[in-house]
């Protein structure tokens, strides 16, 4: 791939101390976990609000656990890809390096990354819905299900339709967005709110917008600089020539 910064993105990216990575599903894909809406979208193929909400849960806890459990087994049988490794390793040459993202595959910090921030959870993480006690893998099993000690079903912790972002995450994301020097966005769409909000208080607090993408998104027509290919490799070739 024929590849070179121009001189605006390398010295902004010399000069920076503070960057943020606003991550979403298309950074995974080449660790083999489909993107939600490409055309290998896992919602092309079914409809995500009949099983990713409250109620659905719990009108058929088996089937929204299936669904999960069949997530969870994919993204167990997947590795960090060079573009999650090639973010950990800037933690080594910049003051302050900050993940955020939409995943909920773990997948960033299985590569090394420090600061990472899940707006929409955590797939490896559950809680139970009656006293919030905090789950691993290490749920116990009763008829079947998932159910905590005191009797309350057991749920994936990530967040689903209708509700809200984990406020103390999504502040602390805010805050760095407002305050980095660099602000990268990397296989996302870009339309999923309030997520993606923080794209444009990154861009209205004067940071430089480089987005990452296969494709055109949303986003484009607002940031400094687009570079059109796979995360896997665009993101070492920029981090190689600085
Ligand atoms: P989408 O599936 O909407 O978008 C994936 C993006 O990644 C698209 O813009 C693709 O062009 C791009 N892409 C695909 N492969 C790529 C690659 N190898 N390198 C770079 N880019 C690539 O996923 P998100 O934008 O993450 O929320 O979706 C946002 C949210 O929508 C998800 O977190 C999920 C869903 O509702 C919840 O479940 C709450």
């Amino acid at each position: 791939m024929k590849f070179s910064l121009d001189d605006k993105t390398k010295q902004t990216l010399l000069n920076a101390k503070s960057i943020v990575f606003f991550t979403g599903a298309g950074i995974s894909a080449e660790s083999g976990i489909p993107t939600f809406r490409g055309k290998d979208g896992i919602w092309n193929k079914l409809k995500p609000e009949e099983l990713a909400n409250f109620n659905a849960f719990l009108k058929n806890p088996k089937l929204v656990w299936e669904w999960y459990q069949h997530r969870k087994d994919i993204i167990n049988n997947c590795q960090p890809n060079p573009a999650h490794k090639t973010i950990a390793e800037a933690q080594n040459s910049f003051d302050r390096v900050t993940v955020i993202t939409q995943n909920i595959d773990n997948l960033h910090k299985r590569a090394g990354s420090k600061t990472v921030y899940e707006l929409h959870g955590n797939i490896e993480r559950n809680f139970c819905i009656k006293c919030k006690k905090e789950y691993g893998d290490d749920v116990p099993l009763k008829e079947g299900l998932p159910k905590c000690e005191c009797g309350g079903l057991v749920r994936p912790d990530v967040v689903w339709f209708g509700e809200y972002l984990p406020q103390d995450v999504f502040q602390a994301s805010e805050k760095e967005a407002e305050n980095c020097d660099v602000f990268f966005i990397v296989g996302t769409t870009g339309i999923v709110y309030p997520a993606a909000s923080i794209i444009y208080l990154a861009k209205n607090s004067g940071a430089y917008l480089i987005e990452i993408n296969i494709t055109e998104t949303d986003v484009t027509s607002s940031v400094d600089q687009s570079f059109f290919g796979k995360a896997g490799e665009v993101l070492p070739l920029i981090f190689s020539e600085i």
